[in-house]
């Protein structure tokens, strides 16, 4: 067998004493006095995140090392924190949120852009055994106002602005609208304030950064880290679900450390002091895991990067990354790739730089397909890896196991179960199917360390989304099968998620907004390929009966209010007005025919439909609007 097999096999046998092995890479203020018990991973235990990711280097002699190098593509800077620099600065921002009264077990909300400051907020509040909730910065007030009446934060970090190329998002505005908007209010907001566009200040509610920080240096302020329950929450970070309410996906401390540290070394093949690149933002799951906790936890230097694959100045910006900064190993999603190959496809850009020490590309977010990863293969000469896994098991599910031994690569496969995962395909009576043949893919419980515990304060929300359809499993809520080498296929969703540019969003969640449109009587999103982004969402309207405007105008105002009220993000661009939506007997939209439609797919009439004839209507609309064809 090989070292892959072995470790699984490993697993298998003792999934307790593999674990407890893991976790002596950790350092514990308590040990565990179980691995495993009622209340999830390492109970017993007490532990600092913080003092894992920073202080224990420092300690160790890497307090020269660097620990976060901030790569800013839209300022043109770059800016290199030691390990000793780092902890200073997270220690005195831990004084600063001490002076306001955060501890342990309050959240902090983070609404910022891929600043270090960002790092230096989260770090900070696990330094104080606080519990952080980012947001990402692409997301409107009202999104951002359901997280704050969900999490209930007693302090928010923001910055004044955010920079996209070409314009600047003043960040402080939205984040008014949303705490108006919330019924929950924080008591302080800290502004970091950045020259490209200053925010005004609320008296007595919004503090300045800079300033604070210098108070609590003339105050020595510098907090030692708490220690916490190994089972206490880091950190709450929101995710679509398949309403327009997100989910707030629970992390732990313990589990958390020794899952993320045992995955750079084995799954990414990754040895403390090396480059780790993960091109994501911190609001995403793949900014936590793979920008902050698993570099700094493995001592490693992690890379901000502040910019674009393409248009910051151009696609050669991430060869200038990898070059400038020594990355051995970036982490990105497909669409990041299909960027740069629409801008370079020759992948000329590649010549100019030195990469060397380049050694390995991960992608994941959404399926890498063939094609991209061919594409990346032929332009790097690195192998190319797709992986799979979810905000909710926040580190990775399936993958070629590239510090155990490289597998051979599948194309369409994101590899194989990562020990810890034991993945299967099942019917809808929760059993396993064959080999090759499609289905659910569901998780045999217990779920590893890292793993979600439970969802912010609803743990029968937690049951009912994850754990209630099949019995024994956790419901990744994707489909797809495994060949007979035991490669997973990861094909589609089985809810109303879409992964528009590895971002992962509602429809439904963008329905609930159309139909808040006075015009709009019906309405349905759908998730349409494009070829840049994987998927776009296109919503088709139904209009109220007497209503006389130009549907032109209702098309554009329903674009808005989508923009308005999920944010950018949702890059929802296309709405079009029909007759009638396509429905079944009982009344259920058919929303997977008219994807195939607007895709130009094959497609056939459901035996249920109650009228084929709107079927026919749609496909006209979508040829109208230079869309689809019909199958
Ligand atoms: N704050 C405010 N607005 C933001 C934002 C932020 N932090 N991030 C994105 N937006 C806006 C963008 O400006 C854009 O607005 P527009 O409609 O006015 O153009 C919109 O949200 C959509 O953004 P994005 O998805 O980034 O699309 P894009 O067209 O600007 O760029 C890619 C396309 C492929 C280059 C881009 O999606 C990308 O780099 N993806 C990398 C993958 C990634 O980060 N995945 C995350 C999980 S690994
Ligand atoms: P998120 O929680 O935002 O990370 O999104 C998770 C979802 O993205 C998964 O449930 C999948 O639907 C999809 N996804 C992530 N990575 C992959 C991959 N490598 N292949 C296919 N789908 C993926």
């Amino acid at each position: 067998m090989g070292r892959y097999a072995d470790t699984y096999a490993d697993w298998v046998r003792d999934p307790h004493e593999f674990w407890a092995d893991a976790a002596r890479d950790i350092d514990w203020v308590t040990p565990a006095s179980d691995t495993h018990g009622a209340d999830g991973w390492f109970t017993g235990a007490t532990c600092n995140t913080c003092w894992n990711a920073l202080d224990r280097h420092v300690a160790a002699g890497r307090g020269d090392q660097n620990a976060l190098i901030y790569d800013s593509a839209m300022l043109g800077k770059v800016k290199h924190f030691t390990y000793a620099q780092l902890l200073d600065k997270v220690a005195t921002f831990a004084g600063v949120l001490q002076r306001h009264g955060i501890v342990k077990g309050d959240r902090v909300i983070v609404y910022m852009p891929m600043v270090p400051q960002a790092v230096v907020a989260m770090l900070a509040c696990a330094r104080l055994g606080a519990i952080h909730s980012v947001v990402f910065g692409g997301f409107a007030a009202k999104e951002l106002a359901t997280r704050i009446d969900d999490a209930r934060p007693k302090l928010i970090v923001t910055a004044s602005c955010g920079l996209e190329p070409g314009r600047t998002i003043a960040y402080k505005p939205l984040l008014d609208a949303a705490i108006d908007l919330s019924k929950s209010k924080p008591s302080a907001c800290i502004v970091m304030q950045r020259a490209a566009l200053e925010a005004d200040m609320i008296e007595g509610r919004d503090f300045d950064w800079s300033m604070e920080m210098e108070k609590a240096r003339a105050a020595g302020l510098k907090p030692a880290c708490v220690p916490v329950a190994a089972t206490d929450p880091l950190y709450v970070l929101y995710t679509s679900g398949t309403t327009g309410v997100p989910k707030g996906v629970v992390r732990d401390n313990g589990g958390h450390m020794v899952a993320l540290k045992w995955s750079m070394q084995h799954v990414y093949g990754i040895n403390p002091g090396e480059v780790f690149w993960a091109a994501s933002d911190v609001g995403w799951v793949v900014g936590h895991s793979y920008i902050v906790y698993a570099p700094l936890l493995h001592g490693c230097t992690t890379v901000l990067f502040e910019g674009k694959p393409v248009g910051t100045p151009d696609a050669g910006t991430f060869w200038r990354v990898i070059a400038d900064h020594g990355v051995k190993a970036l982490f990105t999603a497909p669409t990041a790739f299909r960027a740069i190959k629409k801008e370079d496809p020759k992948a000329e850009l590649v010549k100019d730089y030195d990469l060397s020490k380049f050694e390995m590309l991960f992608l994941a977010g959404e399926r890498g397909d063939p094609d991209t990863i061919q594409w990346a293969e032929r332009a790097l000469g690195v192998p190319v890896i797709d992986h799979w896994w979810q905000t909710e098991s926040g580190w990775p599910m399936a993958s070629n196991p590239m510090g155990l031994e490289p597998l051979p690569v599948k194309y369409g496969s994101p590899g194989v179960p990562v020990p810890g995962f034991d993945i299967q395909v099942v019917d809808e009576a929760a059993k396993p199917v064959a080999a090759g043949v499609t289905g659910a893919i569901v998780v045999k419980l217990p779920l590893p360390p890292g793993c979600l515990p439970t969802l912010w304060e609803n743990e029968a929300g937690f049951h009912a989304s994850y754990l209630a359809d099949y019995p024994g499993y956790y419901k990744t809520a994707d489909a797809g099968f495994i060949d007979e080498d035991g490669y997973l296929y990861v094909m589609s969703r089985t809810d109303d998620i879409i992964n528009v540019a590895g971002h992962r969003l509602s429809t439904g969640g963008m329905e609930e907004v159309l139909a808040g449109h006075p015009d709009v009587a019906e309405c349905a999103v759908i998730g349409v390929a494009d070829a840049l982004k994987g998927q776009v969402p296109l919503g088709f309207l139904v209009i109220n009966k007497g209503v006389n405007r130009p549907m032109a105008d209702i098309e554009k105002e329903a674009v808005a209010l989508v923009r308005d009220k999920i944010g950018p993000v949702a890059a929802f661009k296309i709405a079009l007005v029909v007759q009638r939506l396509p429905k079944t007997r009982s009344g259920k939209i058919l929303r997977g025919t008219m994807r195939k439609i607007a895709d130009g797919e094959a497609w056939t009439t459901p035996a249920t439909i109650d009228d084929p004839a709107i079927l026919t209507e749609i496909g006209e609309v979508l040829t109208g609007a230079g869309l689809g064809k019909k199958g």
